[in-house]
C-alpha cells in the first residue's frame, strides 16, 4: 500500500514538507478547506503553491471546497499526481473532472462517510480515483470509522482499476482494516506527531 502523508496538522508546514523529502512517503496529501464545505480554513492556493517549491514528492490534492475551479486554475505546482473534489458539492462535477484531466492529472472524487456510495456509479468511467473518507472531513486527528472497510470492498467490486484511497484516522492498527482493498492510505497525525517520520511510515508499510 502506498502512503500519502497529510501535512494538515503540522505547526510548520514548510519544515514538515522538507523533512518528508527524506522519507519513503509516496505522496504529499494536501487538504484545501474553504470554511464553507467544512468549518475550517486551511491550505489556501498561495500556501500550496509555495509549498510546492519545497518538495520533490508528488502532491495528492484533496479539495474540501464548494468552488474548486479557481483553485485548480491557479495552481503553480510542477509535481501533481491527482486532484480530488467532493461528490457532495453543488457544481457541474463532470465539467470539473474534465478540467482536471485536461491539465494532465488523475481525477478523483471524494465521498463523505454518510454519502450514498452508489452516487459514484455514474462517474466511474470519468475518474481515476476515489477518496473514501474514514472520518468526517474538516480536521486531522479523528477516530477511524470502522465500517469504511465494508465500503471499500463494495467500491472494489464496482471497479478493478479504480485507485482507492482512504483518508482519516489511519494508524499502524487501523491500516489493517483497509489493506485488502485500498491502494493508498492518507496518514496525517500518526506520522507528523512523531519526531521520526520515517519510522512511522515504515510501521505503516510493514
Ligand atoms: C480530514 C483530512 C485528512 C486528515 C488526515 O478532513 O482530509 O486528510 O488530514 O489526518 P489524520 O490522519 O490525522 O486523520
Ligand atoms: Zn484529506
Amino acid at each position: 500500500m502506498k502512503i500519502s502523508t497529510s501535512i494538515l496538522s503540522t505547526n510548520d508546514r514548510f519544515k514538515s514538507i522538507t523533512k518528508l523529502n527524506n522519507t519513503s512517503t509516496d505522496y504529499i496529501h494536501i487538504d484545501n478547506m474553504d470554511n464553507k464545505f467544512v468549518p475550517n480554513y486551511q491550505l489556501p492556493i498561495n500556501e500550496v503553491n509555495q509549498l510546492g517549491e519545497y518538495t520533490n514528492k508528488p502532491f495528492d490534492i484533496h479539495l474540501m471546497n464548494i468552488d474548486p475551479e479557481p483553485f485548480i486554475n491557479n495552481l503553480k505546482v510542477d509535481n501533481i499526481i491527482s486532484i480530488t473534489i467532493h461528490i457532495e458539492i453543488d457544481k457541474n462535477i463532470d465539467k470539473i473532472l474534465s478540467l482536471i484531466k485536461e491539465k494532465g492529472y488523475q481525477a478523483g472524487l471524494a465521498i463523505k462517510p454518510n454519502t450514498d456510495l452508489n452516487l459514484i456509479d455514474k462517474y466511474l468511467n470519468k475518474i481515476d480515483k476515489v477518496i473514501m473518507m474514514s472520518v468526517e472531513p474538516g480536521f486531522g486527528g479523528q477516530k477511524f470509522i470502522e465500517n469504511t472497510a465494508e465500503k471499500i470492498k463494495i467500491l472494489r467490486e464496482k471497479s478493478k482499476d479504480l485507485i482507492i484511497e482512504v483518508d482519516g484516522g489511519i494508524n499502524n492498527e487501523t491500516i489493517n482494516y483497509i489493506k485488502d482493498y485500498a491502494d493508498i492510505a492518507v496518514v496525517g497525525s500518526y506520522i507528523t506527531n512523531k519526531e521520526n517520520y520515517e519510522e512511522a511510515i515504515n510501521n505503516l508499510k510493514k
